[in-house]
């Protein structure tokens, strides 16, 4: 392309080596201010921590500390008031402070960059919003985890069918079905707790891939802003995103999660089963039909968890075949990174709210279990109890579903000789077990649905939250 065609800026040259302008399409091309202007508050507290280390080490003088402390602070709330001017000229978060920076305090500005690049800074920056995000994350985990643990404890003894593929299998409890979803949002949070020790480790002094020739103390720096340790190897400090694709991969799992819940109250709040009433501030009419009540908010979490899976994606072939050290290409990685955060703790927050108000239809959900034959196991254990194989007793059992089939009645409503021309095994105490009650009862062990052991349940995760919270 000729000069004469080019839209150039003459305002501004990138630096010293370059002859002519950045194209303006180029400059507004390559800028990413326009979101990453949101890790503002992370990258001043990074570079007061660098600030406060180039000190210790002799490299700024107090007078030049104290003005960059200064600056910062009036950067800060200039931020803070939105009266801050955010310019594509200066293309990123970094170098939109650091300009600011010199116009407030002048040279002192210009020395701030000593022993750093934005390479090392902006996987700083990342890693500090990070950890902020999963400690939000956490807050919302926990709130909902112990919303859940309320119902649970609430439906400890209302009898539901049990499904495997979406057809009636066994009676549980409501109680266990609902710490089900617990133990998954209990992982959910492990996975986050794990991802986050790796991404509490520092970049800076990385500077732009090789290290710098300043006697940097790291460690200082590490301990000013949290982290563990600082990063172990400059040419990965910079290149890394490893922990960005386990951020979006732990928060994936846990929309995945969520879409499954979103999944079953939109189920069950159908008029097909009318298990629970979702409460109107919840839900939305339709415009046309009048009668409608559509469960908009699990509907919309369910949707959600399709972005966030894109994320990953987008994250992981973000990566895919990237050469050592950084590129460019890595700037590409914050929009994925700030949906996924906003985009979970959104959803997280609209469980948390909903949850405690979602009513159990106690008698649907009973009047459900005893439609579908879900003790027709409790039948062929019972047989096997009084020394028949399973199999034969299997067999058994088919024929009593059958008949129960045949003549529309459920296994409990079956007459005792009725049974006894099938298997004359069965005596008068098969009612026992053919009852809901009966059946969950008798799995009481760890990790059953009988209402003890989901009372067991609820007091260890119970505990568990305990040395969370
Ligand atoms: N805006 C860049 C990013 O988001 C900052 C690092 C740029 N470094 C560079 N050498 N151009 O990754």
């Amino acid at each position: 392309m000729s000069n004469a065609n080019r839209n150039v800026n003459t305002e501004k040259l990138s630096s010293a080596r370059f002859a002519e302008a950045t194209d303006a399409f180029v400059e507004e091309f390559t800028a990413s201010v326009g979101f990453d202007q949101r890790m503002a508050r992370q990258d001043i507290r990074g570079s007061l921590a660098h600030a406060h280390m180039l000190h210790s080490i002799g490299i700024l003088t107090t007078e030049e500390w104290a003005a960059i402390e200064q600056g910062m602070a009036q950067i800060r709330q200039e931020i803070d008031r939105g009266e801050f001017v955010w310019s594509i000229k200066q293309e990123d978060v970094h170098m939109n402070i650091e300009a600011r920076l010199t116009d407030l305090i002048g040279v002192a500005g210009k020395k701030l960059h000593t022993g750093r690049s934005r390479n090392d800074q902006v996987a700083t920056d990342i890693r500090l919003y990070l950890r902020d995000e999963i400690d939000h994350i956490q807050s919302g985990l926990l709130r909902l985890r112990q919303a859940v643990l309320q119902a649970a404890e609430r439906e400890l003894d209302t009898i539901m069918p049990g499904f495997t593929h979406l057809q009636v299998a066994q009676p549980v409890t409501f109680g266990h079905h609902l710490m089900a979803w617990f133990e998954m949002l209990q992982r959910d949070s492990e996975r986050f707790a794990d991802c986050r020790k790796r991404v509490n480790v520092m970049p800076l002094g990385a500077a732009a891939l090789a290290g710098t020739s300043y006697p940097l103390d790291r460690q200082l720096t590490a301990e000013l802003l949290g982290f563990s340790r600082p990063a172990n190897n400059s040419l990965d400090a910079v290149s890394d995103r490893d922990f960005a694709i386990e951020f979006t991969a732990a928060a994936s799992i846990l929309m995945i999660h969520l879409s499954r819940f979103s999944e079953e109250l939109v189920l069950w709040a159908s008029a097909q089963f009318d298990f629970i009433d979702i409460p109107d501030a919840f839900c939305t009419g339709s415009s046309i039909m009048p009668q409608k009540k559509n469960p908009d908010v699990p509907e919309l979490v369910r949707g959600k968890a399709g972005r966030v899976s894109g994320h990953l994606m987008s994250l992981l072939m973000l990566m895919k075949s990237q050469p050592l050290a950084y590129n460019k290409d890595n700037q590409e990685d914050k929009e994925p990174l700030f949906d996924t955060a906003d985009t979970v703790l959104t959803c997280l927050r609209a469980f948390g709210d909903m949850l405690p108000h979602i009513r159990a239809k106690r008698d649907n959900m009973r009047r459900a279990a005893l439609q579908g034959y879900a003790t027709a196991t409790d039948l062929a254990d019972y047989l096997v109890r009084k020394g028949m194989a399973f199999r034969d007793a299997h067999e058994a059992v088919g024929l009593a579903v059958r008949l129960g089939v045949d003549s529309g009645r459920d296994l409990s409503a079956l007459a005792l000789d009725e049974l006894q021309a099938i298997c004359p095994v069965i005596s008068a105490d098969v009612y026992d077990v053919l009852t809901l009650e009966g059946s969950v009862a008798a799995r009481k062990h760890i990790g059953g649905t009988a209402p003890d052991a989901v009372r067991q349940a609820i007091a260890a995760a119970r505990a568990l939250l305990q040395t969370e919270s």
